[in-house]
């Protein structure tokens, strides 16, 4: 595991949207694997920037997200694809085909599930999977319990994390109850992670991930076995133990 830690959030956002500019030159079409809520939003805003400035093209960029709520039409606000949209997507070069999230509004959820794990893997999987973690320690909309073993999944959404998440809906009760994810064992076969981290509110879950065991009740822990992880933690995160 590679640890930056950076002064602030948006330090921390900035060193995420380097390594994955690196990577595309690297690679110009290499599969991104990206994640939604408030940490990886400064990213988005990095890359826009630098696309804007720099023109770095992503026409043979193809994009997985990380989960999709069940029930919420792809136009709705607050469904992922609009996030990805309003903050990536409608902003850089990529073809919109080239672009996947789980459909959470399909007929059958269980043959999504299956068609999305299928899809990625079909591709050749993703080099670089971005992501955030929940205070509980989730990744994806993986709570915790869930099997390391798990694949591309349908999950009941914690309290916390609706609560968590009801900043961005008119209420707490506005915010889905389901959510299709990938899986932890479909996270961790990506290339190389990079691990975002910000805020007071995540202390305890960047402490449990450097210094706790491996353990199911603690979903990101899965990815201390990974072998090509960074993780980006600003201040805020480090817990001030004086
Ligand atoms: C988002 C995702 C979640 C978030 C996590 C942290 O696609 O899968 O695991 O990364 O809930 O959310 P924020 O960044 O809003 O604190």
């Amino acid at each position: 595991m590679k640890i930056y830690v950076t002064k602030d959030k948006k330090e921390m956002n900035q060193k995420a949207a380097e390594i994955i500019l690196e990577r595309i030159q690297e690679k110009p079409d290499m599969t991104l694997g990206l994640a939604t809520g408030g940490t990886p939003e400064g990213t988005y805003d990095d890359l826009v920037n630098d696309h804007q400035q720099h023109g770095t093209s992503y026409q043979n960029i193809t994009t997985f997200n990380l989960d999709e709520y069940v029930g919420l039409p792809s136009d709705d606000p607050n469904s992922y694809l609009s996030y990805m949209r309003e903050h990536l997507f409608n902003h850089i070069d990529i073809p919109p085909e080239q672009t996947n999230l789980p459909n959470g509004t399909a007929e059958d959820l269980e043959a999504e599930c299956d068609e999305y794990e299928t899809r990625i893997h079909g591709h050749g999987g993703v080099d670089l999977q971005l992501l955030g973690i929940g205070e509980n320690g989730h990744i994806g909309f993986n709570e915790p319990g869930t099997s390391f073993g798990s694949k591309t999944h349908i999950v009941e959404l914690a309290e916390s994390t609706r609560e968590a998440n009801a900043r961005f809906f008119d209420s707490k009760d506005d915010v889905p109850t389901h959510a299709i994810t990938m899986g932890i064992q479909t996270i961790l076969k990506a290339k190389e992670i990079v691990l975002m981290i910000s805020g007071e509110r995540k202390q305890e879950a960047l402490l449990r991930l450097l210094h706790g065991g491996v353990s199911e009740d603690f979903p990101a822990s899965a990815l201390k076995e990974h072998p090509n992880l960074t993780v980006i933690a600003d201040e805020a995160a480090i817990e001030n133990k004086s």
